[in-house]
């Protein structure tokens, strides 16, 4: 059980407007101004669908997409800013990173648990590890920008595939203890992100760590073994492909550790390492 609440949604989409967007590296970053909806908890997302062009001739997408959110802010006339991080992998994505100032997004949420502190996941953590890869180092942002606030030390690891499938981080983290893994070696470590992890907790007594990662399965899976292996305690915000985003379609089930299924819009994204079977579940198969 978790300590703090997840921030509840809203009933029903609402529109927002687009305050901003722009490219960010080989990714986009857009802001909207939410003025309904609760501050979202570090792991949260929402259902998006850009109102521009949906449901159009083009006959997708008539679905919102999850998407996480990457920062928030109080919006100085009212409401919240909300950013987001785009990744454009298929009409969705595009449709999104599209939107331009003054247009408008369908909104619900923010849905989904939160991410615990690093107490809650180990009585005797001295601080986290953020293992964030490509598109999900946007809950990792969150998850350091609330652990600065509170004062709990952090260190990022941040893995890319190359120039093109990166973006956001000088914008998201700044560059204190945050380190970067490129598997093209055009940055930082050559390599995987998974090979930092490793070499941190090689020089890290493992009882006092607590991990936190989003991004490609493979890479989470990764994640997990090692911590499972080690008994670090870690938790990960996973992805699965989700219709609504509440519970009702069953699109985002997960097979647990114990059996059975959850269903990741509502028991997760975020679910321990030692909960599930696997993190390769969500790992998208359709063109
Ligand atoms: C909780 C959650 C949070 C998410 N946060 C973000 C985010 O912050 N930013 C972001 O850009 N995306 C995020 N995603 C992923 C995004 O919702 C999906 O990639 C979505 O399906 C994209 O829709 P589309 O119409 O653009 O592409 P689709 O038509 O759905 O897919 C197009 C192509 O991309 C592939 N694909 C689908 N899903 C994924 C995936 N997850 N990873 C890699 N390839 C995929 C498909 O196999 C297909 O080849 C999140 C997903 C979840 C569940
Ligand atoms: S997305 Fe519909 S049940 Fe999870």
């Amino acid at each position: 059980m978790r300590a703090e609440a997840r921030p509840q949604a809203p009933f029903g989409r609402r529109p927002c407007e687009v305050a901003d967007s722009r490219a960010s590296g080989g990714y986009h970053i857009f802001t909207l101004i939410d003025s309904e909806g609760p501050a979202p908890a570090p792991g949260q997302f929402y259902m998006l669908a850009a109102a521009p062009e949906w449901g159009g001739e083009g006959g997708r997408p008539y679905l919102p997409r999850a998407i996480s959110y990457a920062r928030v802010a109080e919006n100085l006339t009212g409401g919240l800013r909300l950013d987001f991080l785009i990744d454009e992998v298929g009409p969705g994505t595009s449709r999104l990173a599209r939107m331009e100032p003054g247009d408008s997004c369908h909104l619900t949420g923010p849905f989904g648990s939160r991410f615990s502190l690093p107490r809650e996941l180990n009585p005797e953590a001295a601080g986290a590890i953020l293992v964030g890869g490509g598109i999900g180092i946007a809950p990792m942002a969150v998850l350091r920008r609330e652990l600065v606030d509170r004062g709990i030390p952090s260190r990022s690891l941040l893995g890319f595939r190359d120039q093109a499938h990166s973006g956001g981080v000088d914008e998201l983290f700044g560059c204190d203890s945050t380190r970067l893994a490129f598997e093209d070696g055009s940055s930082g470590h050559k390599g995987y992100v998974t090979d930092l992890l490793l070499q941190l907790l090689e020089g890290d007594d493992a009882s006092s760590a607590a991990v936190y990662s989003c991004g490609p399965p493979a890479m989470l899976e990764a994640v997990r073994q090692i911590c499972l292996q080690r008994e670090i305690p870690v938790e990960l915000a996973l992805e699965s492909p989700m219709a609504c985003g509440y519970g009702a379609c069953f699109g985002c089930a997960v097979p647990k550790a114990d059996g059975g299924y959850l269903r990741l819009c509502i028991d997760g994204p975020v679910v321990r390492g030692e909960e599930i079977a696997t993190a390769m579940a969500g790992e998208p198969s359709v063109g």
